[in-house]
């Protein structure tokens, strides 16, 4: 079951790769939250080794060499998404390995200072595998950032401004999209409560050190909002938090 899954998500984000080319990339943490430059979670990047969780293109793995990191490694399960990331990293040393997160696929154990993930936990099939395997990968003290749609926000639906719950957040599962990003390009998308995230950190070894829901970055203190039933607009992120970022240390 989850493997039919991990190849049809696969293929869709081949398909629409093109679309997310330098979105959900570090300094952001999601559409419209606060960023790097104002919560400062990785502190001191400068000589450090680190991970990216579904790298995709690959720009936070720019932004992390532009911060002095002295090693750069990424994973994502799209071959698109690899190719596009040694586009974006060209003339770099950087690692990066064509592989469903969930699965092990050679990164070296108790290496890196620092594993972080923009927006593509949530993809996982299997949550606690996924975290085990960071966890094996990281040094001890090392810390796991990683920033997801906050748990709830995939039922949160808008009409004329009134936002409401469609379908129910006790009931974990998966949601499919016949379509994505406009492209004829089926995914699977698992929904977990926000209890489910925390628990299986803790239970792959990690202690938590921050949990933030998110919210709208002073990017935007100038902007005036307009009512907007889009999924993400900045008139939903000023009544509810679109992301969720959790720090976490390996014990
Ligand atoms: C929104 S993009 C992340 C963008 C990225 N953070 C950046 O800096 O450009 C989500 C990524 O997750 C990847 N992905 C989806 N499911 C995955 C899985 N099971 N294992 C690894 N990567 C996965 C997708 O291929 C996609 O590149």
């Amino acid at each position: 079951m989850s493997a039919d899954i991990l190849k049809q998500n696969k293929n869709s984000w081949d398909k629409v790769a093109h679309h997310f080319n330098g979105k959900d990339a570090l300094p952001s943490y999601g559409p419209f939250a606060q960023t790097e430059d104002e919560l400062r979670l990785f502190d001191g990047i400068e000589n450090k080794k680190v991970l990216d969780i579904g790298c995709g293109s690959g720009h936070s793995l720019k932004y992390m060499t532009n911060q002095g990191a002295s090693e750069l490694w990424g994973i994502d399960l799209s071959e698109t998404q690899i190719k596009t990331a040694k586009e974006t990293l060209e003339g770099l040393d950087a690692h990066l390995f064509c592989s469903p997160m969930e699965e092990a696929c050679g990164l070296p154990k108790h290496y890196f200072d620092m594993v972080y993930s923009i927006y593509a936990i949530g993809w996982t099939t299997n949550l606690s595998a996924a975290f085990e395997l960071i966890h094996s990968y990281l040094k001890p003290g090392g810390s796991f950032i990683f920033s997801w749609d906050h748990p709830l926000y995939a039922h949160l639906k808008s009409g004329n401004g009134q936002i409401y719950l469609e379908g129910a957040y006790q009931n974990e599962g998966v949601i499919k999209y016949p379509n994505f990003k406009g492209e004829e390009a089926p995914v699977v998308i698992p929904t977990r409560k926000m209890a489910t995230y925390i628990n299986e950190l803790i239970k792959a070894g990690f202690t938590i050190e921050f949990v933030i829901e998110s919210d709208v970055s002073s990017n935007y203190d100038e902007v005036k909002e307009e009512i907007s039933d889009q999924y993400y607009s900045l008139y939903k992120a000023r009544r509810f938090p679109t992301t969720m970022i959790i720090k976490s240390i390996k014990r």
